[in-house]
This record gives structure tokens, sequence and C-alpha cells, in this order.
């Protein structure tokens, strides 16, 4: 750790460590704006900083941030871009469980070196017809490799004669024929797959495509040169993607706490489910709800330990100590803490509960301490200045609001005096209740139009943002400042090193730009 250069008696009178800060602010909830830190002598840079964190025992991330798990945030676009840049996107379950399924295996999927199961097209079909496959299926290749009936490889269908002026050709008369295909046998990269691919594009000049064969001239698999290059360029990258130990994309998924008509907790659905989710290689579940010091979320998650002992399990949300004990007793390895400071939620107003977000941090960290429980501060992040504070009390930080404008989140587009928007909901809004999430918020059924349930959220637009690389760069660019300002180098330091003092209004005006014409600088504008 880095060390001081010297003691000096008056600063611990104004700025003081988590215990001494929140103890004495026992009787006030305090939340982001409410605090400031001191700086403290540093001799690390900002780029010098590290920020990659433990999830639980089975799961590390390259960035503490993770996408939640609402219908207007996280589906396989989100959580694989997450993935990409370090962190975890939980996926929703605001759809058929099928789909929650399909929306995983997309992401563990994504391309990690190897294409198992690559396209292929047939020797007797016409170009039109592959034409009419790729728009279906909405493919944004055109290259495929041919295969007779038993799978066996005959030739190669080059994208640059995937054009309607050839609509009439059979794919036999205008393919690449075998003896001009490169192809590798499969026992030849089995030790390294990815360094095969390489040596092969890089003795192979102009050669983008590599064929995977078994002895009897079966397709096995395909290597796109490009895959091969990103996944080399990650090897150097600062924040590379979270990756499982198959070199697969890390995913998330959330689960419903299912009850049969009667009331019940609907046990076979869930652990069915949850082994579907399982078999497809998910990372992590996430039994998200309003309220997790609760006897329906503590059966799940026994429920899940009991069947998938080395499974990271997130159960939620807690403000309180023994909230989190609970839930870890339960068999959790991370508690989400949050009730009400998401910005599109109303459960403080509608049901007057919740703790401002910091204090509520700082309560359940401290229990999170004794149990080894991790802690995933869930809402209310606006800016990055606020993931460092949260994160001198957590591990981790979950955000909605902030990826929501994303071109990745899901929804379409639209436009607003010449503005672009997106639909950003909560999910114990009505619309989202009738969608299906009614029971995250206590209420037994999907919710109905007419029912008389109490929404806990709204629903809003956020303004289109551009992609989640931008937004996740200047975010994590401002946790490493903060880092560089408290001299941590990881955020195990971040925690130690952390002096808070409380910020008058006055104070408040002044940490954000006053007294000026604000203009953009940035070269787009
Ligand atoms: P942000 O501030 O990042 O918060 O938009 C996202 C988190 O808010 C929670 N959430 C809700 N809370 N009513 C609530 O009281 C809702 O309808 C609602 N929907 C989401 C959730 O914890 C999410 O991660």
């Amino acid at each position: 750790m880095a060390t001081t250069t010297t003691s000096n008696e008056t600063d611990p009178l104004f700025y003081k460590d988590a215990d001494s800060f929140f103890q004495e602010n026992a009787n006030v909830g305090l939340t982001y704006d409410d605090v400031t830190l001191a700086t403290r002598y540093s001799e690390i840079l900002p780029r010098q900083t590290r920020v990659e964190m433990r999830l639980s025992d089975k799961l590390s991330l390259n960035i503490p941030l993770i996408s939640a798990d609402m219908d207007t945030v996280t589906e396989s676009a989100m959580a694989t871009a997450m993935a990409r840049n370090g962190g975890l996107g939980i996926i929703h379950y605001n759809m058929p469980e099928k789909r929650q399924l399909q929306e995983v295996t997309k992401v563990k999927n994504d391309v990690h070196g190897l294409i198992q199961e690559p396209i292929s097209v047939r020797p007797e079909s016409t170009i039109a017809d592959v034409l009419d496959m790729v728009e279906a299926r909405g493919f944004k290749f055109h290259t495929f490799p041919v295969v007779d009936e038993g799978n066996h490889l005959v030739g190669l269908l080059r994208g640059r004669i995937v054009k309607k002026r050839y609509h009439g050709v059979r794919v036999r008369d205008a393919m690449t024929p075998l003896e001009e295909v490169f192809t590798i046998q499969e026992e030849a990269i089995a030790d390294d797959p990815i360094g095969a691919a390489d040596r092969f594009f890089t003795e192979h000049m102009g050669i983008h495509k590599l064929i995977v064969l078994d002895r009897e001239g079966r397709l096995k698999g395909l290597f796109i040169m490009s895959d091969i290059e990103r996944i080399r360029e990650e090897e150097s990258a600062e924040f590379k993607p979270a990756r499982d130990a198959n070199f697969r994309l890390v995913c998330g998924a959330a689960i419903s706490a299912t009850r049969t008509p009667a009331g019940n907790l609907d046990r076979d659905r869930i652990l069915k489910h949850a082994h579907n989710l399982y078999e497809e290689g998910v990372d992590l579940l996430a039994v998200s709800t309003a309220h997790g010091h609760s006897a329906g979320v503590g059966d799940v998650i026994r429920l899940l330990r009991g069947e998938f002992p080395d499974l990271t399990l997130v159960a939620g949300n807690v403000t309180s100590a023994e909230g989190v004990e609970y839930l870890s007793r339960c068999g959790a390895d991370a508690v989400k803490v949050g009730q009400g400071p998401g910005s599109i939620c109303t459960t403080r107003i509608v049901a007057g509960v919740g703790i401002p977000q910091l204090t509520a941090l700082y309560v359940c960290s401290r229990a999170a301490r004794k149990t080894g429980t991790r802690i995933i501060a869930d809402g209310g992040i606006v800016k990055s200045g606020d993931i460092v504070k949260s994160l001198t009390l957590s591990n981790a930080v979950m955000c909605g609001s902030l990826f929501a404008g994303c071109r990745e989140a899901p929804g379409s587009l639209m436009e607003i005096n010449g503005k672009l928007y997106k639909q950003y909901r909560g999910m114990g809004s009505l619309t989202a209740m009738e969608a299906g999430s009614a029971a995250r918020y206590g209420h037994e059924k999907k919710a109905r139009k007419g029912d008389k349930i109490a929404a806990e959220g709204i629903e809003a637009l956020k303004e289109v943002s551009g992609s989640l690389d931008d937004t996740l760069r200047q975010l994590i660019g401002g946790l490493q400042s903060g880092m560089g300002y408290l001299g941590a180098r990881d955020l195990d330091e971040l925690s130690e090193r952390a002096r808070y003092i409380r910020v008058s209004p006055a104070g408040q005006r002044e940490s954000a730009p006053h007294d000026v014409v604000e203009v953009k600088t940035s070269k787009e504008d």
C-alpha cells in the first residue's frame, strides 16, 4: 500500500474513515451527493490502478460493473458487450423461459475463436436460396462452407458470389471446389486452436477462412481471421473481456421465484429452468426482488444452492445487516443492496420504505465482512464519482439508467423534437409487471390491466448515448481517476483508504459546474 508522507492531527478531525464517519452519522440516511471523499498522498497514476474483482470463488470480472436485469437494459446484446469490456450482464426474466435460455446461449456462443457449428449450404441450392436464408436469419456474413447430406465438405461458397445477379446459379456451380479450399484436421488444432489458426493465417497471406474437418472430411468448425485477431488484441488490452474457463464470455441470468396456482414455490419449474441455464453455461443466477430479506427469496436461494454447489448465486435486494446475513446463510455468494435509490424507483414514495444508498451500503458492508459475502451496489448511480464512492463500501456496482440509452440496450429508438430516445422503465412499473415481473414486487402472478397492485416504478425515456464501449470508457476512466486521488492501487485499497466528509447544500452546488455558460467541446459536436 502507498504510504503517506507525514501524519497530521488536523485531517482526522474532519475526514473520517468509514466506521467513524457512518457511526457518527447514524441518525441520518446519506447518499452519494451527501458525501465527498478526501484525497490522499498518492504514488499511483490512474492508468496504473487495477479494477478487477471477484464475485465468488468461481467468477471474476475485470471491471466492477454489472448491467441491471431489467427488460429495457439487459438482453444478449448488452450482456455480450458488458462481458467483452470485462464486466457482466444479467439477462432479465420478463420473457418466456425458452427465450431467456436463447439469450444466454447467444452470449455464451459469441465468437471464441473456433465457430463450432458454422452455417453451411447445400450444393443443390441456388444463390437465391442462400440470399433468402441470409435475409431471413439476419446474417451479417455471406461466405458458407458447402456440405453434402452427410455433412462432408464439398466446397466453399464465397461471399463475392452471393449476389442477386447470380440468383439462378446452383451453389455447386458457383463454389470454390474442395481441392482449392484451405482445411485443417481437428487433431492438428487440439492443443492450441487459437495458436494454430493464428500461425495458419500468418503463413497463408490473403486467406481469411480456415475450415476444420474430421478424418472423414466432415465439417467440424471454421476459423475467421478477424476473430483470431480480436482475440490476440484482447491479450494486450487494458481491460480484458470477462471469460469462463472455456474462453467463453461470462453471462448471468435472473431467476423468477415462480409460484404454483396454489401460491407455493414452483420448485420443479424453477429447477428445470435453472438446469437448462446451467447446461448452457450460465455463470451466475440472480434472484432479484424488491425485498430480498424474505422467506420466498431465501427458499429459492437454498433450493438453487442445494442443486448447484459451485454456481455463483446473487440475491437481493436488502438494506440491512440482518438481510445480508440471512441471504448469505441461505447460500448467496453476493447480495444486492439498494431499496429505492434507482432512477425509475418509486418504492420509497409508494411503500414508505428504503434507505439512502450510501448508508445502506455501509450497514450491509459491515455484515458482509463477517460473512465473506460480496456486495453489489444496485441503483442510483448517475456519474462516475458515484461509482468511486460506492466501491469504497461495495465490490461491484449495478447500473440500469446509465446503460439504458446505449445502442446495446433492448428497444427501439424514438425521436422527439429532433432528439433520439429509448424507453427505460422500472421492473415495478405497471407495464413491466404486466409483462411478467410482478413476482419481483411480491405480487403472486403476472399483473393484468385493472389488477389492484401498486406500481413501484415509472416508465421513462433515456436520451440515446451511443455505444456501451464509450460509456464504460468514461465510467472506468472516472473510477481510475478517483483511485489515483486516493492513492489506491486496487479496489481493496480504495476501501481501506477512503475517508469521508458530509457536504453542505452549498458544497453540493459547488461540486457541479456553476456560474459559467457550458459549451460542448467534443469533436463530433
Ligand atoms: P438505476 O438508478 O441504475 O437503478 O436506474 C437500477 C436499479 O433499480 C432497481 N429497480 C427498481 N426499483 N422500482 C424500484 O423501486 C422499480 O420499478 C425498479 N426497477 C428496477 C433495480 O434494482 C435496478 O437494478
